[in-house]
């Protein structure tokens, strides 16, 4: 006979924190809001933590190079989207590990035998104001020179000069070495009053620029999440189909962290999936998604680093529509959560959890936290920023950015789903959508954050770890709902516009 779960199943929205004791010391500048992101054993620290519980969405609309860039500057990670090219993705996550905080592989390259046109096609091109000249016109070639608008003047130079008879040579040039701190390089930045230092090795090959203006973005991300390298850290999404081809080239790119991005994650495919990674590579990868015990067991038993939760509630979603599967997010979260907690309690192997989907306020944040989350992941909120991929629209009056689910016939994400082997989505399992403009990532998030650090004071918590001890959560009634709005005002807004 079937199992019936007869309690209805919850959202964030029917739940509230109850505060508690707020102390003098619990203040938002000491709330520190590190979070553990791969399983770790008891009494030691995890191979990968964010500085902010933070992840974007697996979407072609969410992740690409440059949001991951952008949200790895403020503390969190991003997972690109797997539903491109293995040599695209790949491509996306080296631009990502490329862009070393403050230390930049340089991207505009050519030979001393290249000419003056070749160095204004290349910045039409590129958008760079430094052209670094090498022996085989590579990022990693023998540093010759350096060509700037300095160099030239357009309208007296013929196009045809090559680049060898105005580029600014290695002989006068300042440079830095290899083993370089950053303060270092800016110390001689401001010292020789240059926009851009080279760094070399003891070969003379180019092994990064240092511009001004990125020490200074560096200096303003004191939460930048690094690796060893001072590299950014990346994620990226894979599926249970080609991960064959696609994780060697995403490992040899730099990846840090991979997660399996499928609408319903209990399955032996993901099992399989793990296990092949654990067994050939020496990479972090979570799997998902899961909205039950035994499916979170199943995936940590066969080998996760974190679980993701969350079926049918993403914003562009209609799997539930469409399917019927799914389960409440909240209660989702509870039930994964006691079960994480449990094993942990028998094994000493704390795994993350990931709320995935149905962020709409930022309370929902806060709620999905203290309900045990580790992070979240998010793809509405993204979609809406200037560093998102999708281009800004101008609807009526109002300024919008598209947002498509993986499951739309536009994202083409056959592997996500299982389509019987077809190699095509027999029905939608998600929309194409508009989302409001919001403005940047740094400024949205920046403000969220403070939410979230002033509702843990109230809940008496300097911590993630401690508001999922401590935290008291209730759940509301319908009616009370109303009471939490405005209510029974006259609207100053709706009365002026005569509504
Ligand atoms: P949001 O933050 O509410 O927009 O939810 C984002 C999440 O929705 C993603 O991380 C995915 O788990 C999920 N998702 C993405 N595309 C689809 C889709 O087309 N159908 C169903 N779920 C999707």
């Amino acid at each position: 006979m079937a199992h019936y779960y007869l309690e209805p199943s919850r959202t964030f929205s029917e739940f509230l924190l109850i505060p508690n004791l707020t102390t003098k010391e619990c203040t938002p500048s000491n709330v520190k809001l590190t979070t553990p992101i791969t399983k770790f054993k008891r009494g030691t620290q995890p191979d990968i933590a964010l500085n902010i519980p933070f992840s974007s969405a697996v979407m072609q609309s969410v992740s690409d190079h440059n949001l991951a860039t952008a949200l790895a500057q403020c503390g969190g990670i991003s997972f690109i989207f797997g539903s491109q090219s293995v040599e695209d993705q790949a491509a996306m996550v080296r631009k990502v590990k490329e862009h070393k905080a403050g230390f930049v592989v340089s991207r505009s390259n050519l030979t001393p035998q290249h000419t003056l046109k070749d160095v204004l096609d290349l910045k039409e091109q590129n958008n760079h104001s430094t052209v670094a000249i090498t022996d085989d016109g590579t990022p990693r070639g023998r540093l010759l020179g350096i060509v700037t608008s300095r160099d030239y003047r357009i309208s007296r130079d013929s196009l045809d000069k090559q680049v060898q008879e105005f580029m600014t040579p290695f002989s006068s040039l300042i440079y830095g070495t290899s083993g370089i701190t950053l303060p270092e390089a800016n110390d001689l930045i401001w010292q020789h009053k240059l926009n851009c230092l080279p760094i070399v090795d003891d070969q003379q090959k180019l092994q990064y620029l240092v511009f001004r203006k990125d020490y200074d973005s560096h200096k303003e991300n004191p939460l930048s999440l690094l690796d060893s390298n001072k590299s950014y850290i990346v994620g990226a999404g894979i599926n249970t189909k080609d991960y064959g081809e696609r994780v060697p080239a995403l490992v040899e790119a730099g990846v840090d962290i991979l997660v399996i991005d499928s609408s319903d994650g209990y399955s032996e495919w993901q099992k399989e999936t793990v296990e092949y990674v654990k067994a050939n590579f020496d990479v972090k990868i979570g799997a998902g998604n899961v909205v039950d015990r035994e499916g979170f067991l199943y995936l940590v038993e066969a080998g996760a680093d974190f679980v993701k939760v969350g079926i049918g509630g993403g914003s562009i979603c209609i799997t539930r529509e469409q399917k019927g599967i799914g389960r409440g997010q909240a209660s989702a979260l509870i039930e994964v959560n006691e079960a994480r907690n449990q094993y942990f309690e028998e094994t000493g192997i704390y795994v993350p959890i990931c709320s995935d989907g149905g962020i709409v306020h930022d309370y929902h944040i806060t709620l999905a936290l203290a309900m045990g989350a580790d992070f979240v992941m998010m793809g509405r909120y993204f979609a809406r920023f200037d560093e998102s991929p999708t281009k800004k629209l101008k609807i009526g009056n109002n300024f919008v950015k598209e947002f498509w689910g993986e499951g739309s016939n536009r994202a083409r994400n056959w592997q996500r789903y299982d389509a019987g082997g077809k190699q095509t989505l027999v029905f939608e399992e998600g929309v194409d959508s508009y989302v409001p403009y919001a403005g940047s990532l740094r400024e949205n998030l920046d403000k969220t954050i403070y939410k979230i650090k002033s509702t843990m004071c109230n809940c008496g918590s300097n911590s993630i770890a401690e508001l999922q001890q401590n935290a008291r959560i209730t759940l509301v009634s319908a009616t009370s709902l109303v009471e939490g709005g405005a209510h029974d005002v006259i609207m100053k807004e709706s009365s002026l516009s005569g509504e």
